[in-house]
C-alpha cells in the first residue's frame, strides 16, 4: 500500500517518552513500523510506555537529560545497542506559570537546562556521523506556542521555547550538508501532566477562555504525534528549518 508517511526500517530516539506527547508519539512510531529508543528518568512510566508499544527491538534509557556530562556515552551505547539513528524527537521539558519576580538564576537555568540544553547537547552528539543513518536523519525540537505568542507568567518558559525556535533554523542551516533535516514543533494545548495543574487547565472560567483561544478546541496527543510522523517520514524529505504550529488556531489571531 503506498504511504508515504511509513517509518519501517527507520529508529527513532525519542525523550520524554515517559509521559504526554512523548509517550503517545513512541507509540505511534511504533505502529508506523519504526524501532524506537525511549529516554526519560521514570523507569516504571517508560516501562507503562513500553507496554503499549507494537513490534519489538525498542530500548529504554532511563536518564536524565540535564547530566549533560554523560550524554555522549548515553548516545554511544545506544547506538551501540540499535545501531545509527534515522530521527529524533525532543519531547522531554518543563513548564510552569510564575512572574517573572520569582525567579533567580537557579530557576532560569533549571528551564535552560531541561528545555533547551538537554535536546542541544543531545542533538550535537548524535549529529555525528557515525550516529546517523548514511542517508541522513531528521531532528524534531518540541517548542510551542508560547514561543510565538505573550501568555502572563509564562516568560521562561516561553524564552526556552524561542530559543528553539530560532536555533532550528540556524541548525537546518548548518547540518543540512550532513543530509540531517532540522526542524521544530509547536503545539497549542494539549492536556498532559505537564498542564493538569495548571490554573488555565483547573478552573472553569479560565479554562473556558483558553479553550476559546484554541479555535477548534484543545488538542489531543494523537494531533502532535501525527505531525511529528510527518516530520520523522520521507514524505518531509524537502522541509528543513520551519517551525510546524499545530495548534487548532490559537495563533491565528
Ligand atoms: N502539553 C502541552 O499543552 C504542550 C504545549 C506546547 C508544547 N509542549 C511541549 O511538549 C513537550 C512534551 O510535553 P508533555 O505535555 O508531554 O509533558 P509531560 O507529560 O509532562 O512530559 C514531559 C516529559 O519530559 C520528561 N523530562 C522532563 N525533564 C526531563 C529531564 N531532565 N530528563 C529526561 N526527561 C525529562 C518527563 O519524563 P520523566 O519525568 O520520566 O523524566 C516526561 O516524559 C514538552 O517539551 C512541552 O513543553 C506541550
Amino acid at each position: 500500500m503506498f504511504n508515504p508517511f511509513s517509518l519501517e526500517n527507520k529508529t527513532i530516539l525519542i525523550t520524554g517518552a515517559s509521559s504526554g506527547i512523548g509517550r503517545q508519539c513512541a507509540i505511534d512510531c511504533s505502529k508506523m513500523g519504526a524501532k524506537v529508543v525511549l529516554i526519560a528518568r521514570n523507569e516504571e512510566r517508560l516501562n507503562e510506555t513500553r507496554s503499549m508499544m507494537e513490534g519489538n527491538g525498542h530500548v529504554l534509557v532511563c536518564q536524565d537529560l540535564t547530566c549533560f556530562e554523560k550524554i555522549p556515552d548515553i548516545v554511544k551505547n545506544i547506538v551501540k545497542q540499535i545501531g545509527a539513528l534515522d530521527g529524533v524527537l525532543h519531547c522531554a521539558g518543563i513548564s510552569n506559570t510564575e512572574p517573572l519576580k520569582l525567579y533567580g538564576v537557579d530557576r532560569l537555568e533549571e528551564f535552560f537546562g531541561a528545555n533547551v540544553f538537554g535536546a542541544v547537547m543531545l542533538t550535537r552528539e548524535i549529529c555525528k556521523l557515525k550516529n546517523i543513518n548514511k542517508n541522513g536523519a531528521s531532528i524534531v525540537f518540541f517548542a510551542s506556542v508560547a514561543g510565538i505568542v505573550g501568555e502572563s507568567c509564562k516568560s521562561a518558559y516561553s524564552m526556552t521555547k524561542g530559543a528553539l525556535i530560532s536555533g532550528t533554523r540556524a541548525l537546518a542551516v548548518e547540518y543540512s550538508k550532513k543530509n540531517i533535516r532540522v526542524n521544530s514543533v509547536s503545539p497549542g494545548v494539549i492536556e498532559t501532566p505537564i498542564n493538569a495543574k495548571q490554573k488555565y487547565m483547573v478552573e472553569p472560567e479560565l479554562r473556558a477562555q483558553f479553550e476559546a483561544k484554541h479555535l477548534l478546541g484543545l488538542g489531543k496527543t494523537t494531533d502532535i504525534s501525527n505531525a511529528c510522523i510527518y516530520l520523522l517520514s520521507d514524505a518531509s524529505r524537502w522541509v528543513t528549518g520551519q517551525n510546524l504550529i499545530v495548534d487548532g488556531g490559537y495563533t491565528v489571531r
